[in-house]
């Protein structure tokens, strides 16, 4: 596969065309944003940490036969995915309470959700990225009632795979964002990326957290935190 010119420049990643129609190259940045952009951070190894990270997620995840956009990762931070038309919409999964749901029910950051909990959100900066009601999903016509139930579905089934292969690596799995989209043949794909930015991640013992809240409050170094991530997926701790 050949790469082609820049299609679209993010926040955390470039994507490239290439010359297949249906394929991308995403180029991982060595960038860190939070609060919708308002905080912003120039951090040397992140793109690699993070393409590493969510190349071995994403290939875990098709072992376990999710569909998703992941085709093989190229370098260090580069990876090839299947082209999707996203839909705007982050899938938001919750094991614990914490960040937004901790301020918005006013309860505290570490307490357990009898069951996990599946919140929409819509993807627009402008807006800020506001919380959606499935009746607010079809107003803006986003996904229809059935897309939605694939969505959850798949959102529950990522959770309980990821859930127990972090386990097994000795981190609680928290939180996460995912993103889905369409491919060619309007199959719903899981796409975007599933790294240290995109999920809390905290020490199963001691509640350390080695995910982007270490950026978001301060906490101390992101590559530190996100190496450990790495480490414990593929290195000294062993995973299942
Ligand atoms: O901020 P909040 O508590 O709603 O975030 C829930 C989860 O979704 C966290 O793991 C966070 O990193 C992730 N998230 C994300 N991108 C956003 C908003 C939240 O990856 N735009």
């Amino acid at each position: 596969v050949k790469k082609l010119g820049l299609l679209y420049e993010g926040k955390a990643k470039k994507v490239y065309m290439t010359d297949e129609e249906n394929i991308l190259w995403i180029e991982y940045k060595d960038s860190a944003t939070a609060f919708n952009g308002e905080k912003k951070a120039t951090i040397v190894g992140k793109g690699r940490l993070n393409n590493e990270i969510t190349s071995l997620l994403f290939s875990k995840l098709h072992q376990a036969d999710v569909r998703n956009h992941f085709i093989q990762k190229l370098s260090a931070t580069e990876q090839l995915v299947k082209k999707v038309t996203i839909i705007p919409l982050e899938v938001v999964v919750r094991n614990y309470v914490a960040g937004s749901l901790s301020k918005r029910l006013g309860v505290s950051e570490g307490t357990s959700l009898e069951k996990p909990l599946i919140e929409f959100y819509y993807k627009n900066d402008d807006l800020g990225d506001p919380l959606l009601l499935e009746d607010h999903i079809a107003i803006l016509k986003l996904a229809t009632s059935e897309q939605i139930a694939v969505l959850k579905e798949s959102a529950l089934k990522v959770n309980e795979i990821l859930t127990q292969h972090f386990q097994s690596c000795n981190v609680r799995l928290v939180d996460f964002k995912l993103e889905f989209g369409m491919d060619s043949e309007g199959t719903i794909l899981l796409a975007d990326e599933i790294s240290p930015d995109t999920c809390r991640l905290w020490d199963m013992d001691t509640n350390e957290k080695f995910d982007k809240d270490v950026f978001r409050r301060d906490l101390g170094s992101l590559t530190d935190a996100y190496e450990t991530i790495l480490q414990r997926l593929g290195g000294s701790v062993k995973c299942t």
